[in-house]
């Protein structure tokens, strides 16, 4: 699985990697077709039958805001890597930041990551990667043009219709408590039954939440002011860090509530429920049910698996097979975290598949379950010894000729969950 990790964890290289291919997206329209559709998901209405009294869109004010941009961040995250490959979306904790003595002055808003509180007459970023962007602006006809003045405006904690402080920790402690992913009316208005997501979002307010304007999400647009407020807040790239963050904090949530399901199933808004194709996305089609786990659609965050990391070792060859051939697979990891592999307790690690690969379940030969290859062939592997594992594959007779690629992840037994560690991916010529 793609680790996405702290912005402030990344090594300053990794950093100007992250900038540069946003620069390269920036400039061959990619980017602001990101601007586009979050801004036309925002324009776009989404109202049960007769129902009146909320500003609910394709994205924001109802369920879909979890799921909505978490395939967003997703598919930028993939565009990402189409120009460097294994690029992964950091993450801001903006209430960590929020805990320092002037959270303007954390090194987030530095030449050297994205640049500076806006200056000058217009509040305009003086520095940075994205010094010279254009942002996207709406005409009064509603649609986007360039704005005549190059840049992006920020007002850190100063923007006349924002907010001054960012949320804190003690604010994310508290929407844990929510008990429900959300509730009817499905809008930002419900304020008694518990919803999750419309905590994070930042339209519901609990006693023992910072006041006064917006919460969680909300409130960090707030505190960012300027080209972070409107529609098309997507203009400032720290748009993606704080979503990273946000959905980190819903991986956190659906950790931690697993037998809580998505809601609504059906009945809700359009574009909402649980097998609606949702809105503005640039595909059709694409679920709330299909963005519920994360690790599935190819993603994890650094602090999910503390102490539980891996390297691998270099990538096989290709293999060819015929069909009804057994063809034997072997791979290794090294272990890099603090503690040991031991197989037959809670801390044995499997290589699997972290999300079910249709296309090679009948390929299983005496795999320890239809989506687990196998287990470590040492009982036991310390940090910093290396891993091996074996297993084998049949591909059924009958199996069209062609590119088959096998992956596999390391999983911990005990709970299901991936390690912090790079894909395994054999490819298969089957002929
Ligand atoms: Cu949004
Ligand atoms: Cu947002």
């Amino acid at each position: 699985v793609d680790v996405r990790r702290n912005i402030y964890n990344l090594t300053p290289a990794a950093v100007t990697q992250l900038t540069s291919a946003l620069n390269t997206l920036k400039s061959n329209g990619t980017y602001d077709m990101f601007i586009h559709r979050h801004h036309d998901a925002m324009m776009h209405a989404s109202l049960m039958t007769n129902e009146t009294g909320t500003l609910r869109n394709s994205a924001h004010r109802g369920p879909a805001f979890g799921p909505w941009h978490r395939w967003y961040l997703r598919d930028l995250e993939l565009q990402l890597q189409t120009v460097t490959p294994g690029l992964t979306l950091p993450y801001w904790s903006w209430s960590a930041d929020a805990a320092l003595a002037s959270p303007t002055a954390a090194p987030l808003w530095s030449a050297s990551y994205i640049g500076g509180d806006g200056a000058g007459p217009n509040d305009l970023v003086p520095n940075g990667p994205f010094k010279n962007w254009m942002a996207l602006v709406m005409t009064p006809s509603m649609t986007l043009v360039p704005r005549a003045v190059p840049g992006i405006i920020r007002r850190l904690g100063r923007d006349a219709q924002g907010a001054p402080t960012l949320p804190r920790a003690l604010d994310v402690t508290n929407s844990f408590s929510e008990s429900a992913y959300d509730s009817a009316p499905w809008s930002e208005s419900q304020t008694s039954a518990p919803s999750f997501r419309n905590r994070l979002e930042g339209w519901l307010l609990r006693p023992g939440d910072q006041t006064p304007n917006g919460r969680m999400h909300n409130r960090v647009h707030l505190w960012v002011g300027g080209d972070m407020l409107p529609g098309t807040s997507p203009n400032d790239p720290v748009f993606f860090l704080h979503h990273a963050n946000v959905d980190r904090l819903w991986a956190q949530w659906q950790a931690t509530h697993p037998t809580v399901p998505y809601a609504p199933a059906a009945g809700g808004p359009p574009g909402h429920n649980l097998n609606d194709g949702m809105f503005d996305l640039g595909v059709p089609g694409i679920t709330p049910a299909s963005t519920l786990d994360h690790h599935c659609m190819g993603y994890m965050y650094d602090d999910e698996s503390p102490g539980q990391s891996a390297d691998a070792c270099p990538p096989n060859a290709v293999m060819t097979v015929s069909p009804g051939q057994l063809a034997q697979i072997s791979t290794c990891f090294t272990n890099t975290g603090t503690t040991s592999w031991i197989k037959g307790t809670a801390g044995q690690v499997n290589l699997g598949q972290v999300c079910p690969q249709a296309a090679i379940a009948a390929w299983n030969s005496n795999w320890l379950s239809p989506t687990t290859y196998a287990s470590t062939t040492q009982a036991v592997v310390a940090p910093g010894q290396t891993a091996f594992f074996l297993f084998s594959i049949v591909p059924p007779v009958g199996t069209a000729p062609g590119q088959y690629v096998i992956e596999g992840d390391l999983i911990a037994a005990s709970t299901g969950r991936p390690l912090t560690a790079p894909t395994f991916k054999q490819i298969v010529n089957v002929q």
